[in-house]
């Protein structure tokens, strides 16, 4: 099953796909595309070092929201996507897109959803308001997605302890190492062995066959 694997920024999500791919933790899927909405994202760099075709895909240059719509659907639909995992992809992406891949589109948030997620919630953001908040446990969740932001059927969440004196920057690396990096491969692996079925919104995970 052919994985794209979208990207905006430093790709450490990417990287951890890579890694566990290569430890053969995926088995019946193969990330074989890597979309940039930036031609200055290091995730390239990882793409290229790990020998992934790589395209950058940038909303700027579309007149119209239907183009770069077109533009993508066509690069998916090349590569023969079976998943579409969003990591860190800062590009908003339209209905058209979601109903195109709907249930085989997963994205990662780091908070407990539907803690601190939504509109205007994302990187430093997210962890800066459950500072601010004061919990005592933050994490991560994988989810499908859909028409909202955030807001669709939930597959794994890990949770993260926060500690005295975290900063932003501090819990959200936590919350990367301990979380991000071990959901998102464990949600590709799920998906592509055919044992996560999404009923009334929520996420069933079958046993192994
Ligand atoms: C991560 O913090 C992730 O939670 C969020 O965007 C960031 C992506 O980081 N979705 P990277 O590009 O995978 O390093």
């Amino acid at each position: 099953l052919n994985i794209a694997v979208l990207v905006s920024g430093g790709g450490t999500n990417l990287q951890a796909l890579i890694d566990a791919q290569n430890r053969g933790e995926i088995p019946n899927g193969k990330i074989s595309l890597v979309v940039s909405s930036r031609p200055d994202a290091y995730a390239l760099e990882r793409a290229q070092k790990a020998g992934i075709a790589a395209k950058v895909l940038r909303r700027k240059e579309f007149a119209q929201q239907t183009a770069y719509d077109d533009a993508l659907l066509q690069i998916l639909a090349e590569n023969q996507t079976g998943l579409v995992i969003l990591a860190g992809f800062m590009t908003i992406i339209s209905e058209r897109i979601i109903h195109a891949y709907e249930n085989k589109m997963i994205n990662i948030h780091p908070s407990l959803i539907p803690s601190f997620c939504g509109e205007g919630f994302y990187g430093l953001r997210v962890h800066e308001a459950a500072l601010a908040r004061g919990v005592k446990v933050t994490g991560a969740t994988v989810h499908f997605v859909n028409e909202v932001c955030d807001g669709g059927p939930i597959i794994l969440q890990k949770a993260v302890e926060i500690q005295a004196g975290d900063t932003p920057e501090t819990l959200q690396r936590r919350v990367m190492e301990q979380a991000e990096w071990h959901l998102l491969p464990k949600a590709a692996a799920l998906f592509c062995a055919g044992r996560l079925q999404v009923e009334n919104g929520r996420v069933n995970i079958r046993e192994a066959a």
